[in-house]
């Protein structure tokens, strides 16, 4: 019997909206489009329904968060942009969800200024991914299908 289709949602964080255009030395060149399609795909084939919202609004986040959990939603996979380094309100509304979360950087944000080297949502986590560029995605949604047909 097939396995009911789990589903993650991926959200993206301020900035994250210009990459192809944003400091690509940093970010690469590739959009957030074209990330989102090959994450949709790649979804697809491992039986999961994949999801994604961006926002240059930590309200708006907040906001989606909730809904996610009010969804009840599988798996969150977050890339919280500069928000990482601050947001008490993006970890708070994390706290909520009793899903695995993903946090992945295109950087590697240990190698960049110190200001970076803080995240606010990495102990609540279940994992981080840092620093292999838009492949991060890939390999967290790679690993959120491993625990989540295996649960
Ligand atoms: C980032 C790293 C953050 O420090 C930065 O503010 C971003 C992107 C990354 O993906 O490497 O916007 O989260």
């Amino acid at each position: 019997m097939n396995e009911p289709l789990k589903r993650v949602h991926v959200l993206h964080g301020p900035n994250l909206n210009m990459l192809g255009k944003r400091e690509p030395h940093l970010y690469g060149s590739e959009t957030l489009e074209e990330i989102v399609q090959s994450l949709v795909s790649l979804a697809g084939e491992l039986n999961i329904h994949l999801t994604s919202f961006q926002s240059n609004h930590e309200g708006e986040l907040v906001d989606d968060i909730h809904k996610l959990f009010e969804d009840g939603i599988d798996g969150v996979i977050i890339n919280p942009g500069a928000y990482t380094h601050t947001s008490v309100a993006i970890r708070d509304a994390l706290l909520i969800l009793p899903c695995p979360i993903i946090e992945v950087h295109l950087s590697n944000i240990y190698k960049r200024e110190p200001f970076r080297h803080k995240s606010m949502i990495t102990d609540i986590a279940t994992g981080q991914i840092a620093g292999l560029g838009p492949q991060g995605y890939g390999l967290a949604v790679k690993a959120m299908a491993v625990m989540l047909h295996d649960a």
